[in-house]
């Protein structure tokens, strides 16, 4: 940092503080927006460190991985208390100032589901909420149709010599993920031989870190939700709480989860 660099000046603080602009005067708007971008920025992060995870996977090199993953978990647990923050706001409260959101809603975040297809969660009927030749979209495909964290994990396991099919890992581009057997009996192998496979077993725990930090995350909001508009459909055009509720059974690593009956 130059020594004339001010604190403000490097953290862009004017520009930042300049994108808080509540169309009301209603005191509780200015939180409802804050907790939507300090929200966008944490999964800016957790995109950049699950990035940098692949990227050390995809060299074969685990144990670094293991920081970003860490890391990531420890955001989405910030992220979840934040929905006690919230939470102070009461459905009067929202009520006065619902009606400008229009149609909008996070449910049109590209940054969640970019992390989503990034994870392993893909689902490409989420792409048609962004136009075409935006940005955004050009981000989400790519997203859509790279290599999940899973894929990276699972041709790993394969290099290693376990048993992986290749239809595993190599499906139509943008295919959701379909778990199998054949997975789940090698993840079998490496829980029940955890001193052979420690760092292949830290890692799944550090993946089903993940996977039970963004349920939770999810948990709360779709919580959240009902307390501030109980069973009102979303301005998103959702049912609401029943579709949040479905999201919940969204599962990155399934394999990791179904194997624990079996061990
Ligand atoms: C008063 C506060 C909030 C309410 C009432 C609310 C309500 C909802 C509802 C009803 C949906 C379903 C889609 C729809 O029909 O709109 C949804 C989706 C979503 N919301 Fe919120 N939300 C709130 C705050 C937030 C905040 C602070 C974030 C943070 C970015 C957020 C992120 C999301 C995301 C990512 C989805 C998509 C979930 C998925 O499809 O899996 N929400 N929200």
């Amino acid at each position: 940092m130059s020594q004339d660099i001010t604190y403000g000046d490097y953290l862009r603080l004017p520009d930042l503080l300049a994108c808080q602009q509540p169309q009301t005067g209603e005191h509780d708007e200015l939180l409802f927006v804050i907790l939507h971008q300090t929200m966008e920025l944490w999964m800016k992060q957790i995109i950049h460190e699950v990035a940098a995870a692949q990227g050390e996977i995809r060299s074969g090199n685990l144990v670094p991985a293991y920081k970003q993953l860490a890391r990531v978990s420890r955001i989405q647990a910030v992220m979840t208390q934040a929905w006690d923050v919230l939470a102070t706001m009461t459905p009067a409260d929202y009520l006065n100032f619902r009606a400008l959101l229009g149609t909008s809603s996070g449910f049109q975040s590209a940054q969640f589901r970019v992390l989503e297809y990034k994870l392993g969660l893909k689902d490409e009927t989420f792409l048609r909420y962004h136009a075409e030749d935006s940005a955004d979209r050009a981000k989400l495909e790519d997203a859509l149709f790279s290599p999940s964290l899973y894929d990276d994990v699972l041709i790993q396991l394969a290099k290693a010599g376990f048993d992986i099919p290749e239809s595993a890992y190599e499906r139509a581009p943008g295919a959701p993920y379909q778990s199998s057997e054949a997975v789940e009996n090698v993840w079998l192998e490496v829980y029940r031989n955890t001193q052979q496979h420690w760092g292949l077993y830290q890692l799944a725990e550090k993946l089903i870190d993940l996977d039970d930090a963004l349920l939770t995350w999810r948990h709360k909001h779709v919580l959240t939700v009902e307390r501030i508009i109980g069973r009102k459909r979303g301005t998103g055009g959702t049912e609401g709480v029943g579709y949040l509720q479905q999201t919940l059974t969204r599962r990155a690593f399934p394999e990791l989860w179904s194997m624990r009956t079996k061990l």
